[in-house]
């Protein structure tokens, strides 16, 4: 059985990933130009940044499919006083009356979409534009060195008031289809026995940028910029987004 994001994967995602940092923040927000316009953020997970945008007063609105992210979201929203509209649902199935003038998809988060509904995403995305709506997207780029790892191999640890949750992956990288095929595994310790485990299948597509384009163009994008946010994810951690109108 896969959990996809689920308890202890989340756990620990919120723990290292709760808010996002400045610099990326700050990249997103100039695109908000004032308190009227509707904002989406399809694959909000824990709202890393859709809770510090809900914080500035935006209008946003996220969808996950993962239960836990989204239940982190609410909580930490909650926290915060704010009241985060988040709700379950598909990007590939995503379709609404409403219109937005900014659609969000940080974090390479786009790439965990297999091949089989990336059109149909893009498309659902395009209908919920405004005329002169944006997508601001970001996908992992081809070129990156992969490191296979064959047997599972410890790469991260994090100990809580309650339990140590383990992270363990392996790593294989088919270069047919341009997927690093990545298996997660997440332990609960607790007494030095283990509690529960998780396990999460992770596929990550890697792109070329020019052949992206042409899907973007594909699925009725006309204007595509690319942005380079230097140091956006810290120092020496650069990013990447296609602006698409
Ligand atoms: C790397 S996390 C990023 C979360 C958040 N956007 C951020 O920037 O931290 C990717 C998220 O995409 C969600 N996701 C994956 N496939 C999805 C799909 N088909 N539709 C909606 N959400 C999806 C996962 O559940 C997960 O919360």
């Amino acid at each position: 059985m896969s959990d996809f994001y689920g308890e202890l994967c989340t756990k620990m995602y919120e723990k290292e990933k709760s808010l996002a940092d400045e610099k990326e923040l700050e990249f997103y927000l100039s695109f908000v130009k004032n308190q009227e316009m509707k904002v989406l953020e399809p694959m909000c997970g824990n709202g890393r940044l859709l809770i510090p945008f809900l914080q500035k007063g935006i209008n946003i609105e996220g969808f996950d499919i993962s239960e836990e992210m989204l239940k982190v979201c609410k909580e930490k929203g909650e926290t915060l006083k704010l009241n985060p509209n988040v709700y379950k649902k598909g990007i590939e199935e995503f379709e609404t009356e409403k219109r937005y003038d900014l659609i969000l998809i940080p974090f390479g988060s786009f790439s965990l979409l297999p091949d089989s509904i990336v059109n149909k995403s893009l498309q659902n995305l395009k209908n919920v534009l405004t005329t002169k709506g944006k997508l601001l997207l970001t996908i992992m780029e081809k070129g990156i060195e992969i490191e296979e790892v064959l047997d599972w191999k410890e790469t991260n640890r994090i100990t809580f008031t309650d339990e140590t949750i383990v992270e363990y992956k392996k790593v294989t990288f088919n270069e047919h289809t341009d997927m690093v095929e990545t298996e997660l595994k997440y332990q609960s310790i607790q007494n030095n026995t283990v509690q529960r485990s998780e396990i999460m299948n992770f596929p990550i597509k890697l792109y070329n940028f020019k052949e992206f384009e042409k899907t973007l163009k594909a699925n009725g994008f006309k204007d595509i910029h690319i942005h380079e946010v230097e140091n956006g994810y810290g120092d020496g951690s650069s990013f990447q987004v296609f602006e698409c109108s």
